[in-house]
C-alpha cells in the first residue's frame, strides 16, 4: 500500500521525468551536425542588429567586406562568451552541489541529473568550439580569440567573491549560477531564432537552446532546496549574489566589441560602447523563467524590480 501510494509522488517529481528522458533528449545524444553542410557562405553569420558596433558613428562608412568580418567576428565572441559561461560559471556549481558540504537535494536522481547537466555544458562546450572553428577556417579569422575573464558576467563573480571564503563563496558561486541558468535561455533564443543567419550558427545555438530548457528545471530544483536549508543570513547572500548575477548578465560587453570591430578596421574605444549602452532603454525581456524560479525558493517577486533598474 506503502508503495502503491509512493509512487505518484515519485512520478510527480520532475526530475525524474528530465532524467529518464535524457538519453532521448539532448545534444550530446545526438549525432553530430554536419556544420560545413550547414555553412552558406553567402549568408552573414549574424544578426546586424545585435552588434552595438554597426550602430556607432562612422559605421556606415564600412565596405561590405568589413560588415561581414564584423558579423563573423560577433559570432565568434558570441560563442566564446556562452563557454565562458559554461566553464567559469555553471560547471564549477555543478561540481559544488555534487560535494557534501552543500546541503542541496542529493538524492540518486538529483546526482543522475547533476552529472547528466555537467555532461551537457561540457558538450556545449565543444559544440561551440567545432562551430567556431568552422567559422575561423571558412572566414579566414584564426586570430580571433577572446580570454574567458573578458566578460562582464565573468567579471560580476569575480567581484561578488572577492572577501569570500569557505561555505559563504560556495552560496555565491551557486547563486551565481542560477543567475546564468535563467538567463541563459533567453540569450541563446536571440540566434537560435534569427532566419537571416547561416544556417550553422542557428542550428547549433538551437540545439544548445534545446538542451537549456531541462537545465532551467534542475537549477531551479536543487537550488530551491539549498536555499530552503540557509539560515537567514546565508538566504541574504545568496539573493544578493543572485541579483548580481542577474545584473551582470544584462550588462554590456565592452573589450570584446573592440576586438569585434577591429577585424573590420573599426577602430572604436570602449567609451564610446559605453555611451551608446547607456543612451538607450534596457532591451525588453521576458521575465517568466526568473518569476517562476522565486516562487519556487518562496522569494518575492520585488527581486525582478531590483533586476530591471
Ligand atoms: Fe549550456
Ligand atoms: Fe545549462
Amino acid at each position: 500500500m506503502t508503495a502503491a501510494r509512493e509512487e505518484p509522488k515519485y512520478e510527480r517529481d520532475l526530475l525524474v521525468q528530465l532524467t529518464r528522458r535524457w538519453g532521448k533528449r539532448v545534444a550530446v545524444k545526438k549525432d553530430e551536425l554536419d556544420l560545413d553542410g550547414h555553412f552558406d557562405a553567402a549568408l552573414p553569420d549574424f544578426p546586424e542588429h545585435l552588434v552595438p558596433v554597426l550602430a556607432l558613428p562612422g559605421a556606415d562608412r564600412l565596405d561590405r567586406d568589413a560588415r561581414e568580418r564584423i558579423l563573423s567576428a560577433a559570432w565568434i565572441s558570441y560563442n566564446a562568451k556562452t563557454a565562458a559561461i559554461e566553464d567559469e560559471i555553471i560547471l564549477p556549481a555543478c561540481r559544488l552541489m555534487l560535494q557534501e558540504r552543500i546541503p542541496v537535494r542529493r538524492d540518486d536522481v538529483a546526482v543522475d541529473a547533476l552529472h547528466q547537466t555537467i555532461i551537457d555544458e561540457h558538450y556545449h562546450i565543444l559544440m561551440c568550439h567545432n562551430a567556431v572553428g568552422v567559422t575561423r577556417r571558412r572566414r579566414g579569422l584564426e586570430d580571433v580569440r577572446f580570454a574567458p575573464g573578458v566578460w562582464s558576467v565573468v567579471r560580476g563573480l569575480e567581484a561578488v567573491r572577492v572577501g569570500l571564503s569557505g561555505f559563504d563563496r560556495d552560496i555565491v558561486d551557486i547563486a551565481f549560477s542560477l543567475a546564468a541558468e535563467t538567463t541563459i535561455s533567453g540569450f541563446l533564443s536571440t540566434l537560435a531564432t534569427a532566419q537571416e543567419i547561416q544556417p550553422m550558427n542557428r542550428i547549433t545555438t538551437d540545439l544548445h537552446r534545446r538542451d537549456e530548457s531541462g537545465h532551467a528545471v534542475v537549477f531551479r530544483e536543487l537550488c530551491g532546496s539549498l536555499y530552503r536549508n540557509l539560515d537567514g543570513a546565508q538566504r541574504e547572500m545568496f539573493r544578493e549574489a543572485l541579483v548580481t548575477g542577474l545584473t551582470a548578465f544584462r550588462s554590456a560587453d565592452l573589450d570584446p566589441w573592440v576586438t569585434v570591430a577591429a577585424q573590420g578596421g573599426f577602430e572604436i574605444d570602449t567609451d564610446q560602447l559605453s555611451e551608446w549602452a547607456a543612451s538607450r532603454p534596457a532591451p525588453a525581456r521576458d521575465t517568466g523563467p526568473l518569476q517562476l524560479l522565486l516562487d519556487d525558493l518562496g522569494i518575492s517577486h520585488d527581486l525582478v524590480e531590483m533586476v530591471r533598474r
